[in-house]
């Protein structure tokens, strides 16, 4: 083997790179409600020379209290997290913000570490109520050595109601609240829940990470306005930026102590590529957002209707199915009819070029991304329902519709 020429493992790893931006990027409609499409400038920024430089604070050996950054070469990285962290702030309404977290979980890390101690009492949403699994029991609150009580989110659209929230948390007397659903269709009565919380000298964390996008877009609620007191999450779901986190505060105490403990804490090097490439989202979504969200929102309600006269079971109806990039499927209903769980319906769909998750969600982030609009959520409908219940062969005309979408829409 010649040194200077790609070995046969490189080049099947660039093919498969090629490969799969191409499956992904141009041949399936992408319904997976954690995923979104990164805008073309912002790509260019996760590839810059960026993605392999460092900027870190240090402490000056023999130099007393002085901190610098540890590193030369530096001198376009600060204003670069300026922008990004101003845009952050501006768009989710509080004064302080950083880009650093490396993801929605490391986002979750760099709120609770600093400010519920161990030993701490947190109440969350549990998994079976829709909740994030890294807030059971045994993943975050185990390692950082917090009892975990429920906060109760019940019905069909696993609908947090104010009364029930307000007397589990005067009952189990929290460090913090903590908001947020992996499924997740419907604002928080946000007020009524700070209010309980502030009373009993809780903090109110809002994670963010599914609706990050509608939040940036108007739409879903304003958590730092509504009475949360930190909003962090997620910047890859409904946020179409790339995989990442931010956090966002008005409170200047709680920020101090937050930027106080990311580093060596909860993390090292912040990734600077990403926070380029998550600065141009976010500045995107100052122009574009509204409409982005509004569409994201209309299509889920379109799609929802269309998918129910379909005889696709669907949760919430009756509400209207979402106010969230998401539908969720009603996989006990679903088996009764025709069956068939989701996860089995899943992978059917993924062999007609259609994704959705095995656990019943689908997202309709990245077809609004697409430039699909509510117009087109009954051929969407159809196809899911002859793919994936009636088992035909939709993949050609999957693959045909979707060569008709080329670009981003509010990119
Ligand atoms: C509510 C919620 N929080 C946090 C996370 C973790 O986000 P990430 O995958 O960005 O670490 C998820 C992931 O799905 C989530 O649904």
């Amino acid at each position: 083997m010649t040194p200077d020429r790609a070995s046969a493992e490189e080049r099947r790893l660039r093919s498969l790179v090629a490969r799969h931006d191409r499956w992904r990027g141009r041949e399936v409609f992408n319904l997976l409600a954690s995923e979104n499409a990164v805008s073309r400038t912002a790509r260019r920024y996760l590839s810059s020379d960026l993605a392999g430089r460092y900027t870190l604070p240090v402490a000056l050996p023999g130099q007393g209290e002085t901190v610098d950054n540890g590193y030369t070469g530096t001198r376009y990285t600060d204003a670069i997290e300026t922008l990004a962290n101003g845009a952050a702030a501006r768009l989710f309404h509080g004064r302080y913000a950083t880009t650093r977290p490396l993801s929605g979980h490391i986002a979750a890390l760099a709120a609770l570490v600093p400010l519920v101690p161990r030993g701490g009492r947190i109440v969350a949403i549990p998994p079976e109520h829709g909740g994030y699994d890294g807030y059971a029991p045994g993943y975050l609150p185990a390692m950082l050595g917090y009892t975990v009580r429920p906060l109760p989110a019940s019905g069909p659209g696993y609908t947090v109601r104010a009364e029930e929230a307000a007397a589990t948390i005067a009952v189990e007397r929290p460090d913090a609240v903590v908001l947020g659903q992996s499924f997740v269709l419907f604002p928080y009565p946000l007020r009524a829940i700070a209010d309980a919380a502030h009373e009993v000298g809780a903090l109110v964390l809002y994670d963010a990470s599914h609706v990050f996008g509608l939040i940036a877009g108007g739409e879903f609620q304003d958590p730092l306005r509504e009475g949360a007191d930190v909003v962090y999450g997620s910047t890859h779901k409904s946020l179409p930026g790339p995989q990442g986190g931010l956090l966002v505060t008005d409170r200047e105490d709680l920020f101090r102590q937050i930027d106080g403990s990311l580093l060596w804490r909860v993390l090292d090097n912040a990734h600077w590529h990403r926070i380029a490439a998550l600065g141009q989202t976010l500045l995107e979504l100052e122009r574009v957002g509204p409409d982005y969200a509004r569409t994201v929102v209309a299509n889920s309600r379109a799609l929802g209707a269309a998918l129910a006269e379909d005889g696709v079971p669907l949760r919430a109806g009756p509400a209207g199915y979402s106010a969230s990039h998401q539908l969720l499927i009603d996989g006990e209903a679903m088996h009764a009819r025709y069956g068939l769980r989701p996860g089995p319906l899943a992978r059917r769909l993924e062999r007609e070029r259609l994704l959705i998750d095995l656990v019943g969600r689908i997202g309709t982030a990245e077809v609004s991304r697409l430039g699909l609009t509510p117009k087109e959520m009954p051929r969407l409908a159809s196809l899911l329902v002859r793919g994936g219940l009636r088992g035909e062969r939709v993949g050609p005309e999957v693959r045909r519709w979707r060569s008709e979408y080329r670009g981003l829409r509010f990119a």
